[in-house]
């Protein structure tokens, strides 16, 4: 089957739109996150937003060959439902993020090695794993947030400025870095 009339390349089609989408919603939640001071929430963000570049980047190479002299339309949602609210944001892209691993590409892949992909497939696999890191990097955030456990452990826990480099091993973060006095924000942990 050539790719052009197959099932795969619609998919991947829907694929290249959906990660262009979810790069934008990143942006806008990386944003958000900057905005409130949460700057490791914002460098967390803007490499899960490179992660979707790149996919939306690598279905298109698959995609080009296909669509070439094909005159394609392309409907789409918004990629977002409401601007600003950080939380609720969170809460809808790890909703996203486990349709697209679990159901979506798990699906894309099976269609893909059906009709005689099997590159094709495997691209639709390896991306459905990194979005299934996604959700749960989202899910850890957001419950985070709403524990207020980001820069507060319970116990002996060694914490970097991610500005100077300065580590302390406390059971909260430092209020203000002692060495660049940046806020808390900065601070992560030292894995
Ligand atoms: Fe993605
Ligand atoms: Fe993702």
């Amino acid at each position: 089957m050539e790719l052009k009339n197959s099932q795969t390349c619609k998919n991947l089609l829907n694929s290249y739109v959906a990660e262009c989408l979810a790069s934008e919603r990143y942006d806008m939640m990386a944003k958000a996150a900057k905005q409130i001071g949460k700057y490791e929430v914002y460098e967390a963000l803007s490499e899960v937003r490179r992660n979707e570049c790149f996919h939306a980047e690598a279905f298109r190479e698959k995609l080009i060959p296909a669509v070439v002299d094909c005159d394609v339309k392309i409907d789409a949602g918004l990629p977002f439902r409401e601007n600003g609210d950080l939380m609720h944001d969170l809460k809808t892209a790890a909703d996203i993020e486990y349709d697209e691993s679990l159901n979506i590409y798990a699906g894309f892949a099976k269609t893909a090695r059906d009709e005689g992909f099997p590159d094709i497939a495997d691209l639709f696999e390896l991306v459905g794993a990194v979005e299934h890191c996604h959700m749960l990097m989202l899910n850890e955030i957001r419950s985070q947030l709403c524990d207020d456990t980001m820069y507060r452990r319970g116990t002996p826990t060694k914490w970097k400025c991610s500005n100077c480099g300065h580590e302390q091993t406390t059971e909260e973060a430092p209020v203000r870095c002692p060495l660049c006095g940046s806020d808390q924000g900065y601070v992560k942990l030292r894995m």
